[in-house]
């Protein structure tokens, strides 16, 4: 089953994104991890890209469309779960029309309700592993007292350049502006369950499960 995680940043669609490629097997298409990769990584395209997202507005569809549809190419163990992506009307059509091409079908959309001020203090208290990119929070998941990352044992933890109030204020206006009109999209396709982002990670986890059965 292929699926989409939507919601504003901090909403918590990477931390859920891992849990199911732990429980379900699936694999997890993140954008915005594409394009860190791409910055990092100092190729053209990362070049490109840098100014914009640190600044928290949304890179071309072009470019977003393109890096997905190398991707679906590939193998889709238990389904794709589609993380930042899409992120506009014209990426929701094309993501449409590439898993047509590709013989699938989107399974649902589920988008994950979390208010602004939460976002705020989510974000701005994050941190992950530099080696395998698991999540922690000062506040909700604080790095262990050891200093070692829970998942794979690294003991380098980083913070995103977007992250930053500044940042947030863009990214935020970004999503309502151009993104949280596929809620009404994928509401009238029929593909919309929506759940409460506000628990625990793990009461999260539960409500999108029973979303997806
Ligand atoms: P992207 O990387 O997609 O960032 P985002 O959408 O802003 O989302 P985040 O990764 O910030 O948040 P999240 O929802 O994954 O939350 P997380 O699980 O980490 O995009 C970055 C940039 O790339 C964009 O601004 C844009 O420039 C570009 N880009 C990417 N895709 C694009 C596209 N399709 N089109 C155009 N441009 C694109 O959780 C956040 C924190 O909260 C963590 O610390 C976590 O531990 C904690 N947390 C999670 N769940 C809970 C919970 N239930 N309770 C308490 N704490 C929690």
């Amino acid at each position: 089953m292929n699926i989409i995680l939507l919601g504003p940043p901090g909403a918590g669609k990477g931390t859920q994104a891992r849990i199911l490629v732990k429980e379900r097997s699936m694999i997890q298409l993140s954008t915005g991890d594409m394009l860190r990769d791409a910055k990092a990584s100092g190729s053209e395209m990362g070049k490109k890209v840098a100014a914009i997202m640190d600044a928290g507005e949304l890179v071309t569809d072009e470019i977003v469309i393109g890096l997905i549809a190398e991707k679906l190419a590939g193998d889709n163990g238990g389904g794709f779960i589609f993380d930042g992506f899409p992120r506009t009307l014209a990426q929701a059509d094309a993501l449409g029309d590439l898993l047509k091409e590709h013989g699938t079908t989107l399974g649902a959309v589920v988008e994950m309700r979390v208010d602004d001020d939460e976002l705020v203090s989510r974000i701005t208290a994050r941190s992950t592993c530099g080696d395998c990119g698991e999540g922690y929070n000062d506040i909700s998941k604080p790095i262990p007292a050891s200093g070692k990352c829970t998942n794979c044992g690294g003991t380098e933890f980083k913070r995103r350049a977007d992250d930053n109030e500044e940042s947030l204020r863009t990214r935020l206006m970004e999503y309502y502006k151009k993104t949280s009109p596929l809620i009404g999209y994928y509401y009238a396709k029929g593909d919309l369950r929506s759940v409460n982002g506000l628990g625990e990670i793990t009461e999260v986890a539960g409500e999108i499960s029973t979303a997806l059965e």
